[in-house]
């Protein structure tokens, strides 16, 4: 396999786009990681989106985006895996440029959910139709039920998830680009309308619109560009059951434990060895149980860690330092991309007031629906 890095990164501000339409915001993004990168030209195109059908009525959208970013008649299409799509479009990037199949390569997501569509039902069908969504359950139920198990096998509480919550809003108001600017307090989240018990508002992503993009070479050829090198130094995916019910442990993320474990050992490298990670904290209960499966806290330590101040900007490893999904918004199929894009500028010592001291290795987890699909990256400057 050849040396991958990523030489350019780009994104729109995250949140309620409704001057600007889909293909606005991608070639908005992919003209800014174009640009950033220096190439003069891509030779193929993965773009990440969970369910533009659903949600503006497009499909198509690999075809369309090359066009409209003016690079057709270059290969491009769409990588779906709900919430995870942007990771998977990244790795799909990665694999093409790490096997000698193409040299430059740009990996895209986009969603655009605020524009008027049903995004509750658009989001569901992520989960098992027959089995979950027929009965009534929604997202933040599956959490929800997360969440209690997580509380009454742990000890932990509310007042757990809050922090996390705290601690993104707090990392998201040092973002130009994310959707809530403000720091909020452990009351304000739990004061918060209650979506599905213990999950309020606050404990929530929300919905957005939104596109990041990255270029991805061959090491060689970022030399020879003169770019600041972003090496990949691992790659890892996994599956499990669709539905949360049919899990041995609905306490346990297999498809995120193994995707790290997958991306740990082609990096060689340990969690320990981890200095900050960007993870997918879609409802805060999921940060807390990915951080665990990701190595970072033993079993039901990870609302410890994070009370402690440990995940926090200046803590032992600095989880979301972007807002993550909570505070920088959580456009789905733009969300794995975004995640890179905030690793790479952290890398590079470009993250401003968020940055992180001595940053050197980072990481990145990715994941659809509750769990039954997770992509890890690991990146190092
Ligand atoms: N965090 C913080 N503030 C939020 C928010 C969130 N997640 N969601 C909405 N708000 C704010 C809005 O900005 C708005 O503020 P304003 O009155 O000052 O303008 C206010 O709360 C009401 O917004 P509204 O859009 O009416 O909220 P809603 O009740 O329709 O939606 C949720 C709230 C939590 C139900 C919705 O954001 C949601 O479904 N989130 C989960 C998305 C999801 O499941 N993603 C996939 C994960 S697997």
């Amino acid at each position: 396999m050849r040396e991958v890095a990523v030489i350019g990164v780009g994104m729109t501000k995250f949140g309620e786009l409704w001057t600007k339409s889909l293909r606005d915001i991608f070639v908005e993004a992919g003209l800014k990681a174009i640009d950033d990168a220096g190439v003069d030209h891509i030779d193929a195109m993965y773009v990440g989106s969970m369910t533009p059908g659903l949600f503006v009525g497009q499909e198509h959208i690999g075809a369309m985006m090359a066009d409209y970013l003016g690079v057709a008649p270059i290969p491009a299409v769409r990588i779906e895996s709900a919430c995870a799509s942007g990771g998977f479009a990244f790795r799909q990037a990665f694999l093409d440029v790490a096997s000698g199949m193409n040299d430059i390569v740009l990996a895209g997501g986009v969603e655009k959910m605020t524009d008027g569509a049903d995004v509750t039902y658009a989001l569901s069908t992520a989960a098992d139709q027959e089995y979950e969504c027929y009965q009534g359950i929604t997202f933040p139920g599956l959490y929800a039920m997360i969440a209690n198990a997580y509380f009454e096998k742990y000890g932990a509480s509310r007042k757990h998830l809050a922090m996390v919550a705290v601690k993104n809003h707090k990392n998201g108001a040092l973002n130009p680009n994310a959707q809530f600017q403000s720091e909020i307090t452990i009351d304000d989240v739990l004061n918060a309308t209650m979506v599905a018990d213990p999950i309020t508002v606050m404990d929530s992503s929300p919905v957005s619109d939104g596109a990041a993009c990255v270029i991805v070479t061959t090491v060689d050829i970022a030399k020879k560009l003169k770019k600041p090198i972003v090496k990949v130094l691992g790659s890892g995916a996994g599956t499990d059951t669709i539905a949360l019910h049919q899990r041995k442990d609905i306490l346990s993320l297999e498809a995120v434990r193994i995707a790290g474990e997958r991306a740990y050992k082609m990096a060689g490298i340990k969690p320990s060895e981890v200095n900050f990670a960007e993870v997918h904290d879609c409802f805060t209960i999921a940060e807390l149980c990915i951080i665990e499966e990701l190595g970072f806290a033993p079993r039901g330590k990870a609302g410890e860690l994070t009370e402690k101040g440990e995940t926090s900007l200046n803590g032992k490893i600095p989880i979301n330092t972007s807002g993550g999904l909570k505070s920088k918004g959580h456009p789905v199929g733009a969300t794995g991309i975004a995640q890179i894009v905030e690793v790479v500028e952290q890398l590079r010592g470009n993250a401003g007031k968020r940055q992180v001291k001595n940053a050197r290795i980072g990481l990145t987890q990715n994941m659809g629906g509750s769990g039954a699909s997770s992509v890890v990256h690991i990146f190092t400057i």
